[in-house]
């Protein structure tokens, strides 16, 4: 069975630079709960000077109706983050670096190391509230200012993550470059050290990769985690040139169409995605939610 982490209202919102009214992205988590998909990434706590789209985090947590079954995340960069996190009664913390530091320095004001030691602390709390926890490694493949990270790197940073304690680790290609060589090259790399259920692949779509890279993982790996957004919105605010995550309804046509079992509904993902599309000052641009506005009805 295929997992989704439907990341749209935190990856794909937290980029948009006009503020986005609480009660859109509301309706936008509410929406994607209908939809199938396993895990919603519904905000960030992290600082509102970072990252200000995402400041109503806790509003946002407050008011969605969650639906059971359904695993409501979100990202938490340190001690004060997860104590807004355990506010809004989240189920889960995703703790954030990266295998570039550079993109870390940049993106969290931290080095690797640093940030190590900051989650420390995090994740001794969550795990005394019970809290699963996943490990963000940004800049797996590719990073905007490093170039092409050599995938030993990624593993350390990995095998830092598993010693801290974190339950998952999602590896992100951060800036959407990545090909399927690359993807082989790092799991090869690190399934010695993850188990298959441990690995999510994070994909960003900017070359137009991300269906075809995920298809390596799932067909020639049994990768079965990936993290996603409807309407293939996205970017990442440290990121130059990053673009949308893969789209949810195109990932899940793609593994469905090839055979994996998969409890999404393309057609309410494309439903959410018309509800937040109106905030936003462009059309999505998933191919599915294309044929679907173009299929008679
Ligand atoms: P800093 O400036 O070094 O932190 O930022 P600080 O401790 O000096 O705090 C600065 C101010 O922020 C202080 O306020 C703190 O109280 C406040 P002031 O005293 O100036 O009024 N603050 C906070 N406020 C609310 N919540 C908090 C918090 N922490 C501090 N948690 C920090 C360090 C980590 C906070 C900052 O760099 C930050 O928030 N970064 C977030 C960056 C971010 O969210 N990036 C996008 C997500 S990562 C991503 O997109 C990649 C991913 O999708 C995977 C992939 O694609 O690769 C996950
Ligand atoms: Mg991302």
């Amino acid at each position: 069975m295929i997992t989704i982490t439907e990341v749209g209202p935190r990856d794909g919102l937290q980029n948009e630079k006009a503020q986005i009214p609480t009660t859109a992205k509301i309706a936008f988590v509410n929406a994607l709960s209908e939809s199938g998909v396993q895990e919603i990434e519904v905000s960030s706590f992290v600082s509102p000077k970072w990252v200000p789209q995402l400041a109503d985090a806790l509003e946002v947590f407050q008011r969605i109706q969650r639906q059971s079954g359904v695993i409501y995340s979100a990202l938490v960069p340190n001690e004060k983050g997860l104590e807004h996190a355990l506010e809004a009664h989240v189920n889960k913390i995703s703790i954030f670096t990266a295998a570039s530091e550079t993109f870390n320095q940049k993106n969290i004001n931290a080095s690797i190391s640093e940030s190590i030691e900051r989650f420390r602390p995090v994740i001794a709390i969550a795990k005394a509230e019970k809290l699963p926890i996943r490990g963000y490694v940004s800049t797996a493949f590719y990073c905007p200012y490093e170039g092409k990270i050599p995938s030993t790197q990624v593993v350390a940073v990995v095998q830092k993550l598993l010693d801290l304690g974190v339950d998952e680790v999602s590896l992100g290609d951060t800036i959407g470059k990545a090909a399927p060589g690359d993807i082989r090259e790092l799991l090869d790399n690190v399934m010695p050290i993850l188990s298959k259920d441990q690995v999510v692949l994070h994909l960003h779509d900017t070359y137009g990769l991300a269906i075809a890279n995920a298809m390596t993982a799932w067909s020639e790996y049994r990768i079965t985690r990936f993290d996603s957004s409807a309407g293939g919105l996205g970017g990442c605010p440290y990121a130059p040139g990053a673009f949308g995550n893969v789209a949810t309804e195109d990932l899940v046509y793609a593994l469905r169409a090839s055979g994996a079992e998969i409890s999404v509904d393309i057609a309410k993902i494309v439903g959410a995605a018309k509800e937040i599309e109106p905030q936003l000052n462009r059309t999505l641009a998933s191919r599915l939610s294309r044929v679907l506005s173009q299929s008679p009805s």
